[in-house]
Formats: C-alpha cells, sequence, structure tokens
C-alpha cells in the first residue's frame, strides 16, 4: 500500500504530494507545527488524510511537552489543537480528527491519569484513527464495487485515492475494489486545475496499481460522456451536510450536472467522519479560497496577465438531488440524504433507502 503518511517513533513521515508524480521525497516532521505547515503547505491533502494528519500532529507535538503538571499540559493541548484547527476550514474530517483527540484527552484527565499516561493514551487514539481510516476505505471499496458497472469506464475528479487517506482511498478505494472484483475498469482522471490532483497524484497511483487511466482535461468531460464513453462517476467529498450537499474539489458540481444531462450516476465516496450533521446544507460549508498565483501561473511560468484579478475557491458544492449515492464504510446511502444520513448516526447503520432520482 502507498505510504502516505506513518508514524516513525516521534516524526511523522509524508510522501510530499507537491512533487509527485516527478519526485518521491518524504518530509519528516519532527513538531506539530511543522505537522500544521505540512497540512496549509498541502504536502499532505485530501480531507481523510489531514484529519489523520492533525491527529498524528497532536500526539507527537503533546509527547515532546516538557509539562509535568496536567494544567500546564492541558493548557498545551489546546493550542496544539487550535493550531491545527486553523490549517484548512473545508475539510471536516480534520475537525473530527481534532474533536476525538480532545474528548480522549477529557476522558484521560478525567480518570486523574498522570501527564505521560495521557500522551500514551493520545498515541493510541491518533493509531486508532489512522488505522480506521483505511479500514473504512476497504470497507468502502467492498460496497461501492457492487454498484460499478461490469465493464465499467469511470471519470473521477481531483485525487481520492490513498493518497487523499491513510490508503486505499474512497473514490479510488470504489475502483479499486471494483477491480478486486474482477469487473473491467477503465478510469479518466480529470487534470483537476489548478492543482493538478487528477493528472498528478491520481494517474500516478492508479498506474501504479496497472489500472487503465486516461488523463483529461476538466473542459473535455462534456465531450467524453456525450460520446458515450463514461458510464460511472465517482468522487470523495470533504464535508457532506446534513442534507447531503457535497463539498469536493472545484469543479465536481460540473461533472454532477453533465452526469445528470448524461443518465449516468454520479456517486460521492467518503467516511461517517465526512459528514457533518451540524451543517443543515451547502450554503453553510464554509469554501477555502487560495492563493492567486495557483491559478495565474502553472509551473512557475505566468499564465495570466499580471495584477490579473483571480478568483481560486479550492472546493464547491455538489447539490445533494445530483447525487445518486454516498458509499460510506457502512454501506451505501440513498435519498432522502436528510433522513438516511441521521439514521446513518442514530442507528449505526445504513438504511438503504430508494433514490427516486438516482
Ligand atoms: O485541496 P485538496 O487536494 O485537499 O482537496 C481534496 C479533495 O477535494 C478530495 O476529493 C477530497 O478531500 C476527498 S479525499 C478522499
Amino acid at each position: 500500500m502507498l505510504p502516505t503518511i506513518d508514524r516513525e517513533g516521534d516524526v511523522v513521515v509524508m510522501i510530499d504530494q507537491r512533487k509527485l508524480p516527478s519526485q518521491e521525497v518524504y518530509v519528516r516532521c519532527k513538531t506539530a507545527a511543522d505537522v500544521a505547515r505540512a497540512i496549509k503547505t498541502m504536502v499532505i491533502r485530501g480531507a481523510p488524510a489531514i484529519g489523520v494528519a492533525a491527529a498524528w500532529g497532536i500526539a507527537i507535538g503533546m509527547r515532546r511537552s516538557t509539562a509535568t503538571g496536567t494544567q500546564k499540559f492541558a493548557a498545551e493541548f489546546q493550542k496544539t489543537c487550535d493550531l491545527m484547527a486553523a490549517t484548512r476550514p473545508t475539510a471536516v474530517n480534520l475537525f473530527w480528527a481534532i474533536e476525538r483527540m480532545r474528548r480522549c484527552f477529557a476522558a484521560a484527565a478525567q480518570a486523574g491519569q498522570s501527564v505521560d499516561q495521557i500522551k500514551d493514551g493520545l498515541d493510541r487514539e491518533a493509531q486508532m484513527i489512522h488505522d480506521e481510516d483505511v479500514a473504512s476505505c476497504r470497507a468502502m471499496g467492498a460496497f461501492g464495487a457492487s454498484v460499478v458497472p461490469a465493464d465499467a469506464h469511470i471519470l473521477t475528479h481531483c485525487n481520492a485515492g490513498a493518497l487523499a487517506t491513510a490508503g486505499y482511498g474512497t473514490a479510488l478505494g470504489v475502483i479499486r475494489g471494483a477491480a478486486e472484483a474482477g469487473k473491467t475498469i477503465a478510469v479518466f482522471a480529470d487534470e483537476t486545475r489548478p492543482f493538478l490532483q487528477g493528472a498528478r497524484l491520481t494517474a500516478w497511483e492508479l498506474m501504479r496499481d496497472g489500472i487503465d487511466t486516461t488523463v483529461i482535461t476538466d473542459n473535455m468531460s462534456a465531450s467524453l460522456m456525450g460520446q458515450g464513453k463514461v458510464n460511472f462517476v465517482v468522487v470523495g467529498a470533504d464535508r457532506i451536510a446534513a442534507n447531503g450537499d457535497t463539498a469536493n474539489k472545484i469543479g465536481t458540481y460540473g461533472v454532477a450536472v453533465l452526469a445528470r444531462e448524461h443518465n449516468i450516476p454520479f456517486y460521492v465516496a467518503a467516511p461517517l467522519s465526512t459528514i457533518d450533521l451540524r451543517t443543515a446544507d451547502g450554503s453553510h460549508i464554509p469554501i477555502e479560497e487560495r492563493n492567486a498565483r495557483e491559478v495565474s501561473h502553472i509551473g512557475g511560468a505566468q499564465m495570466a496577465p499580471t495584477n490579473a484579478k483571480i478568483w481560486n475557491p479550492g472546493f464547491d458544492v455538489t447539490p445533494h438531488r445530483f447525487i445518486a449515492g454516498i458509499i460510506t464504510e457502512k454501506g451505501i446511502l440513498r435519498a432522502p440524504y436528510v433522513e438516511t444520513l441521521k439514521g446513518a448516526f442514530a442507528q449505526g447503520r445504513i438504511a438503504e433507502l430508494q433514490d427516486s432520482q438516482k
């Protein structure tokens, strides 16, 4: 499996996703601040992966603390969590992972544990978040494989693969699951301007797995669909609101609209940690605005006039009505999402309700 992120002693090691596919370089984060910087600067990206990174960042950060009393240790813990929370705003997995670490800390402190015991508990929690993420991706892969056509021509956007998770991937986990189930798979990877996660990362990791992959620029998908060359779309998610509206990489909304026009099922694959029941609908999801230079330049070369006005939102929101199903580690959720999403948390199991607009 791809080494997206791992812990070696008190160091968090990550493959530098800014350098792929031309260089395989690893970044070693020794402090919580190193991890926060790595998330902010996209050394590691993808919603589940940044949640896992934040958990590890908190664990190694607190491991380095020299505080002996729980009060000082608690103040440092709070600062470390705040540091992680300030990295990127859209992917809710980041805040979910921080919340898990906070709960772990609170339970240990309440039980009267020593600073060393709390440190050990935080390590265990981060390891659990890491391992659960891989297991969730595998489960999504198995559930998702059932809805992938036997001879599949799949379009995906951005990178929701092993690199965007602790391993295996969400949308690419579904593709891997279908391939492992013996289905014939061909993938079209949108290049995903401006950061090129599709061209640089999705193509790189699928080709390593020997999966037939074709890179297209983002403006080619309508033509591809119009020619009948796509029969399934699957993407990941950064935050799914309570009504099923889904924030994902900028450009996803357009792909969903095109898929509807061409009668192609459009699926989202995401773990329950991406579902944010506290956000009622997509209009409340915070969308990260990124640096203008990502749009004005490609590989250092200037593409837009100096001082041109640039708009660079990192994500868009696909309204729930375009989504045929949300593939989770518990099963496939169908509309009405406002009921099935809540039900997934309330009952700990998934009601497979029929979606009239599958
Ligand atoms: O800006 P990024 O690269 O972090 O955005 C990533 C995406 O939008 C992914 O599709 C999403 O996080 C799902 S990853 C399993």
